[in-house]
């Protein structure tokens, strides 16, 4: 919760042969964060980035090699234009802010989601933050923008089509691995926790294919609040489940 909270103790206990490679999370609740504290909801947008910055490093710094974050879906354009439109200010400066940090540590930005349709000032930024961080190798961090699973998948169809249209692709070769290359996350393991805070139990249209085999950690707390600890603590219930993909 707090920036300098202690967590040497969880630390501790974490499993290094069992982390997971890749968590997902549904950065939800900074509205209702806001509203608690009679703030207007765009302050609960911006609590909410700095939390990311605190999942990032925690991340980081345990060695996850995939940190896959939700942060603006393609129902979220449906929201107020004003918030809508401090939400891609936000995601703009973000990316300007964070871009030494991400080089500091070697984290490689990545997005997930359609970016044609956002505004020109957020795609300059991006193109900046995706061309300075490209080189770096030790974790990424997905950032998932105007992304829906369904799209997403959508998206992979018409692609895949259009590679059988030109003789690219032969139908009998698409399978579960091709359709892989096809998503936004091509290349990248699948997520093996996908966390999600603020207390609503469902996907709201994330990770639709990927989230196939996801341990899910669900916890009532508001994402704005949710610190290293709590981040600590999720992986910590990870590492007590037993994954059996359908064996036995
Ligand atoms: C998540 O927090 C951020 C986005 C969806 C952009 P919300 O804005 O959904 O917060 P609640 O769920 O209304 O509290
Ligand atoms: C999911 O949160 C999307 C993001 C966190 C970006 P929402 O707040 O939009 O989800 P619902 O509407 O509660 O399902
Ligand atoms: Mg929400």
């Amino acid at each position: 919760m707090s920036r300098n909270e202690e967590y040497g103790d969880l630390l501790q206990q974490l499993d290094a042969e069992r982390l997971p490679q890749h968590i997902a999370i549904i950065m939800d609740g900074n509205g209702r964060w806001a509203t608690r504290r009679n703030l207007p909801r765009t302050m609960g947008h911006k609590a909410g980035a700095e939390s990311l910055r605190r999942a990032t490093e925690i991340c980081r710094e345990i060695g996850v090699k995939v940190l896959t974050v939700y942060a603006f879906s393609t129902e979220n354009w449906q929201r107020p234009q004003d918030e809508v439109d401090f939400l891609m200010k936000l995601f703009a400066e973000y990316l300007r802010r964070e871009i030494k940090t991400m080089n500091d540590n070697q984290v490689r930005l990545h997005i997930l989601g359609e970016t044609a349709p956002l505004p020109p000032a957020v795609q300059r930024e991006l193109a900046a933050a995706l061309s300075a961080t490209a080189h770096n190798d030790r974790m990424i961090l997905n950032i998932a923008v105007n992304y829906g699973g369904r799209r997403e998948i959508a998206f992979a169809m018409r692609q895949m089509a259009e590679a059988v249209a030109r003789g690219d692709l032969s139908p009998q070769d698409i399978d579960e691995a091709a359709v892989d290359g096809f998503l936004f996350t091509a290349g990248q393991p699948q997520p093996d926790l996908l966390i999600r805070p603020a207390g609503e139990l469902r996907l709201s249209n994330f990770l639709l294919w990927q989230a196939a085999y996801s341990e899910f950690y669900f916890s009532d707390i508001l994402w704005p609040d949710f610190g290293k600890r709590d981040l600590l603590t999720a992986v910590l219930a990870y590492q007590k489940r037993q994954r059996r993909f359908g064996k036995i």
